[in-house]
């Protein structure tokens, strides 16, 4: 990858001048903007060195630029040294092949199989049974569905984990107020809202009569016994929320391998406790719980019983995680889980810590999502938004767009275009942004065809198959007739899809991806609106930049394909 050649070719140059320099010298290397006069890429090496070698920043960068120039590489046409950084300027013939190389390439250029033979579990959506999904499950359903994409593309064997939350005193509740007050019918109608309408109507009776707390606990004692009714209860609960999961799962397209929860570990809690017990991990604490503590991590303690013997979310997260390590062997165990759990995750970082597992958890936070007033998102009857809400919404107004757009198109037509707008909208606006920032919604952005947004992409990516379309088959290429700055640019971008890749799978981060492709986008829109291609007189140059856009609309296809995103070859 050129990167890995312009910080190879400063390295050499660095050590070549400067033998004698001891400490590490940290560089970075920045893409410019394809049409600056500072070149493709820039290294600030120089600002790291200046003062242990006690000269200007310049005055290093332009020995450095000197060193370089003399023995360059093919790909590289000149380097420069301006106000202390060394800028590298690809030469044009390395450009020109790149294109040749990458339209060879154009439907899997990207992919690499680097990672083969590699684990990684991505866990994410985990929703709770008997509990909707709400809009921070939609963020972590959708990123992770795109993490998991990317570390595919990768070579990584990903497996994708929905751990649902199934376990937990909560059940106990539920099935004391269904075993009290239930319709089987009214639950198989409307499973999650009749199974929380039940829920919340035993926490309203308990201020009433008090001994209905009770009366929970014996059910999650009787459950956890195995108690056959209960568990029958229980596992019909289980199912139907799973069947509303599926219905959201599947028309986002998110696919899981595995949806084990954390019932699944209920049975090595007893024996885990107490082995942390026997080695003196973990020790009793306030009225019989039991407690592992971090005071070395500078965290409070961790509980891992209750005092009443009741087990906790963290412990299964602790069996949860020996489980994962030693049957899948993974590089990585990646959590989408949101910031508001960060202490959990750090807690159970150390015990693994402890416990000297071969690996730790992953905690790939991410925050919220508001309301266009930066308030929780609220239905007007101030409801709190669900995840169905939403998605419903964004399908509502795009249909109301492809209406007026596309009168023309058949109703199956329509609905299908507005499905993959909405869809796209709605994804794209939660991958565009840094994971760790709060995403305030707004869906005329969301939706706009001209802003940074899925429309748009896809939109362009309709636009390039309808060109393709009316150019029909295209006969010998001539790359050597490309050469022009707008069309220099854009192979410039193609050229750092790979890293774009790399860097979002090393970061967890997709917002420089989105970016990336947005930018793509802008560079190929600018490119057709100035220049004539179908019409091209130079039948080469013509075949070439139809090989262009082929390979661009290519790209914005597998890219937005890592984020989840389809594309239609009309809208
Ligand atoms: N079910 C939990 C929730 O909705 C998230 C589970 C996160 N994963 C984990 N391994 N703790 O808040």
């Amino acid at each position: 990858m050129i990167k890995e050649v312009i910080i190879g070719s400063v390295r050499r140059a660095t050590t070549n001048l400067f033998k004698k320099i001891n400490s590490e010298f940290q560089e970075t290397l920045i893409e410019k903007s394809s049409n600056s006069q500072f070149g493709d890429y820039a290294v600030n090496v120089a600002f790291g060195l200046a003062k242990e070698l006690g000269k200007s920043p310049q005055i290093i960068a332009q020995a450095l630029a000197g060193e370089i120039n003399k023995s360059k590489p093919e790909k590289i046409e000149r380097v420069e040294a301006v106000g202390g950084y060394v800028n590298f300027f690809l030469s044009v013939g390395f450009i020109r092949n790149q294109l040749a190389e990458i339209y060879k390439k154009r439907d899997s250029f990207g992919r690499s199989n680097l990672a083969k033979g590699k684990k990684i579990i991505v866990e994410y959506s985990q929703p709770n049974i008997a509990k909707p999904m709400h809009v921070g499950h939609l963020r972590t359903t959708i990123l992770g569905d795109a993490l998991a994409n990317i570390y595919e593309t990768l070579g990584y064997k990903v497996i994708r984990w929905n751990y649902i939350g199934d376990w937990g005193t909560q059940f106990g509740k539920l099935i004391a107020a269904y075993k009290l007050w239930g319709d089987k019918k009214e639950v198989e109608r409307d499973p999650i809202p009749a199974l929380v309408g039940l829920y919340v109507k035993f926490h309203e009776e308990i201020k009433k009569h008090p001994e209905l707390d009770h009366r929970g606990q014996e059910e999650f004692k009787k459950l956890e016994d195995g108690d056959k009714e209960n568990q029958k209860l229980w596992r019909w609960f289980k199912k139907e929320s799973l069947k509303e999961f599926e219905r959201m799962y599947g028309l986002l397209g998110i696919k899981f391998d595995l949806t084990t929860g954390e019932s699944f570990f209920e049975g090595d809690l007893r024996p885990l406790v107490s082995d942390l017990m026997k080695r003196g991990i973990a020790e009793p604490g306030e009225g019989g719980a039991i407690i592992i503590k971090l005071d070395r991590f500078d965290l409070p303690p961790a509980l891992i019983r209750k005092s009443d013997g009741a087990s906790l979310y963290l412990t299964r997260d602790i069996a949860s995680l020996k489980y994962r390590i030693k049957k899948y062997e993974p590089e990585k165990v990646l959590y989408i889980v949101d910031n508001g759990q960060s202490l959990h995750f750090q807690q159970l970082a150390a015990i693994a810590e402890i416990l000297e597992f071969k690996l730790g958890p992953e905690h790939v936070r991410y925050g919220l999502i508001l309301g266009e007033n930066k308030k929780k998102l609220a239905t007007r009857e101030g409801r709190a938004i669900l995840f169905e809400d939403l998605v419903s919404q964004a399908i509502e107004l795009a249909e109301k767009i492809v209406a007026d757009k596309r009168p023309d198109a058949s109703e199956k037509e329509k609905t299908e275009i507005a499905r993959t707008v909405a869809l796209g909208a709605l994804k794209y606006e939660i991958l565009k942004e840094h994971r760790n920032s709060d995403i305030v919604f707004d869906w005329k952005r969301m939706l706009d065809f001209r802003g940074n947004s899925a429309p748009y992409l896809q939109y362009t990516y309709a636009r390039l198959s309808s060109i393709l379309a009316r150019a029909g088959r295209v006969g010998r290429i001539d790359f050597n007739t490309l050469g022009e700055v707008m069309e220099l640019s854009i192979i410039k971008h193609l050229i750092n899809f790979p890293d774009t890749i790399a860097d979002s799978a090393k970061m967890y981060l997709t917002n420089n991806l989105a970016l990336y492709l947005y930018e793509l986008a802008n560079l190929t829109n600018r490119f057709y609106e100035k220049t004539s291609i179908i019409k091209d007189e130079n039948e080469s140059r013509r075949n070439a930049r139809l090989a262009l856009i082929s390979t661009t609309a290519s790209i914005l296809k597998s890219g937005l394909g890592l984020l989840g995103i389809s594309v239609l070859e009309k809208i």
